[in-house]
């Protein structure tokens, strides 16, 4: 059967199979390596009556293809969001997808050749990396420190293959607020840099902005809010702030690549899970929702530093994030996928730096915890044995 495969799946399915940096984890591990909401964090109740109540007053109608009106109402309730943060799009502009994820893929079908080179911060969230690579070989990893992806090193790495007559890239793929898995945030003058780069060496900027809304002090302003030259893809999601398991992302540009987006989108539409996500939104305030988020992932993000500050060693360092789930951390001269075995052991779980990488020796001197997942209890815990285990390595 797999000579059957095309070129395409057939190159893709020599990389490391998808999920292979998550670790097996013990039942009873504190989780510190989960990039998703704590359970209680997960609004059941309000789901559970959004789905009657909208089987109580619609029938069988979000159960057929085509759908209900909900899903344009979902639409239109994306499109406030984006004009209340500075990117006003019409109805024509936006595609709601199957969460980031598939913006992020039917992105990466509709612009990359398996030739097209695409520019990643390095490190960069994993699951977006398995999706490029099923695409394409070719990348040009540009750093990050705690400001963001260094823009002045993208900068000499453009103008250098323009010297020398290599192709440039088509696209670049950042995470510019509270990145995965850094937590770092692009500054203003790296993001004004970055623009001007896309339109000085004809690039298109995809911007995943999952975390954005989970600041806890200041708003960044996003890439889309600054581009005037119609450069940015901008990707949302509503994983981090309602449900990941319903699946509710989206992708706003031009009216000209959500045409062509769509083409794929069409027959793979998720009518259900729209529209209970327009119900749910309806009857509960996203804004006020995205408060008590922010209070709680902030307080939580305090939990974890001063658990670390207390118990970790010197030659351990780390980001300190501004919003979102993650902090990174760098135990120097340890190679954290093999020192993971014996956390695991200890009862706690992290994700190795390597697995955010394609291509860097001192990623295995990294590791992100996550502050989203574990109680408050647990993550004071976890870093305890963790610092053990550490201390142990270094
Ligand atoms: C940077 C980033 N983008 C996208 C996602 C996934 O979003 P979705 O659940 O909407 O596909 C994640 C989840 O971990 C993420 O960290």
């Amino acid at each position: 059967m797999e000579s059957y495969f095309s070129k395409n799946i057939t190159d893709a399915l020599k990389n490391d199979p998808p999920g292979e940096w998550m670790p097996a984890m013990p039942d009873d591990c504190i989780r510190l390596s989960s990039g998703f909401p704590a359970p209680n964090l997960v609004p059941v109740e309000g789901i559970k009556n959004a789905v009657v109540d909208l089987l109580d007053d619609e029938q069988d109608l979000p159960l057929h293809y085509l759908g209900t009106p909900k899903m344009d109402q979902l639409k239109s309730m994306l499109q406030d969001r984006m004009a209340e943060r500075g990117m006003p799009v019409s109805d024509k502009e936006l595609l709601v997808t199957a969460g980031a994820c598939q913006a992020i893929d039917f992105i990466a079908r509709v612009f990359i050749d398996e030739q097209t080179i695409i520019a990643i911060e390095s490190p960069t969230y994993m699951e977006a990396l398995e999706v490029f690579q099923n695409y394409t070989s070719q990348f040009l990893n540009v750093p990050v420190d705690e400001y963001g992806m260094q823009t002045d090193v993208l900068e000499k790495m453009l103008e250098d293959r323009q010297q020398e007559g290599l192709s440039l890239p088509k696209l670049l793929y950042t995470i510019p607020t509270f990145q995965n898995p850094t937590g770092t945030t692009m500054t203003e003058a790296r993001r004004k840099h970055v623009i001007e780069l896309a339109e000085t060496y004809d690039f298109l900027i995809l911007e995943d902005d999952a975390y954005g809304e989970l600041y806890f002090d200041e708003q960044a302003v996003p890439l889309k809010a600054l581009d005037r030259a119609e450069r940015v893809l901008y990707v949302g999601s509503l994983s981090k702030v309602v449900a990941p398991g319903l699946r509710i992302g989206w992708v706003a540009t031009t009216r000209e690549t959500i045409q062509a987006l769509y083409w794929f989108k069409k027959d793979l539409d998720h009518p259900f899970t729209q529209a209970i996500m327009a119900t749910f939104l309806e009857k509960n305030d996203l804004g006020k929702r995205l408060e008590m988020l922010r209070n709680t992932y902030q307080a939580r993000r305090n939990v974890l530093l001063s658990a670390l500050k207390e118990q970790m060693p010197d030659g351990v360092s780390w980001y300190v994030p501004e919003g979102g789930y993650f902090i990174w951390i760098k135990v120097s001269g340890v190679d954290t996928s093999l020192m993971l075995d014996q956390a695991l052991d200890a009862g706690v779980s992290y994700v190795p730096g390597k697995y955010f990488f394609l291509e860097n020796q001192e990623s295995i001197e990294w590791l992100r915890l996550s502050f989203s997942y574990a109680s408050e209890e647990d993550m004071i815990e976890g870093v305890r044995k963790l610092s053990k285990v550490v201390k142990e390595s270094l």
